[in-house]
């Protein structure tokens, strides 16, 4: 029997791609995952549906987002924010799923950020033509943490730019199972998502899902 790298699992599946100092691709991290990941999102949303939010400026955002965990980021004409309610059902965000945060806790660690235990997810669902401008994720407490980003389903364009807005950003590819990790001397990086192309995902359809681990509080 002839034996190649590509069939032990785990590893050939999954490969680590530098981005910057403090920021790494974890290239297809969640796909052993996959199907037990989509069915926790299935049972968060039907708690917590997916909404466009209205940002601080008055404009109604392209990407649908909703929560899980003890807090979720919220966006309204008073501004961002964390809230451990629910503005939609007057509800506490759906527990983060047991797998959500194993998988989190596991991606900061390979990326080096050990004793990461993220208490928010942002889940943001982008359909095509969604996007996501420029910005930085600093409505957390503790900027020693990481943010941890699960791609699943449609391809998208990630930039990703430097400490600056002016900073022209890198155009990164991501693919269904990625795991992008910034944290450290990238944890204020600008990042975005290019506006969505047409595309379908036999498990997820049309559309891409984006987790989002952050420990805000
Ligand atoms: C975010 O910055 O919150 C999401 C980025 C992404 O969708 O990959
Ligand atoms: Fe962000």
């Amino acid at each position: 029997m002839t034996m190649s790298l590509f069939d032990l699992p785990g590893i050939a599946e999954s490969w680590q791609e530098p981005l910057a100092p403090g920021a790494v691709i974890l290239r297809g991290f969640a796909t052993p995952d996959e199907t037990a990941l989509l069915s926790a999102l299935q049972a968060v949303i039907a708690m917590a549906p997916f909404r466009n939010m209205i940002t601080p400026g008055g404009f109604r955002m392209s990407v649908a987002m909703t929560n899980c965990g003890s807090l979720g980021w919220i966006t309204d004409s008073t501004g961002y924010r964390y809230d451990a309610i629910d503005p939609l059902t007057g509800r506490q965000w759906p527990q983060m799923p047991e797998l959500f945060l194993r998988l989190a806790v596991n991606a900061a660690a390979q990326a080096g950020f050990t004793g990461f235990v993220p208490d928010a997810c942002l889940i943001n669902r982008y359909e095509p033509g969604a996007r996501l401008s420029l910005h930085q994720d600093k409505n957390e407490r503790d900027f020693n943490q990481p943010i941890v980003s699960v791609s699943l389903g449609i391809p998208a364009v990630f930039l990703f730019g430097g400490l600056s807005r002016a900073d022209k950003p890198a155009r990164i590819p991501l693919m269904h199972g990625d795991v992008v990790v910034w944290g450290g001397p990238a944890r204020f990086r600008y990042h975005g998502i290019l506006p969505l192309k047409e595309d379908y995902h036999p498990l997820v359809g049309e559309q891409r899902i984006n987790l989002t681990f952050r420990k805000a509080g």
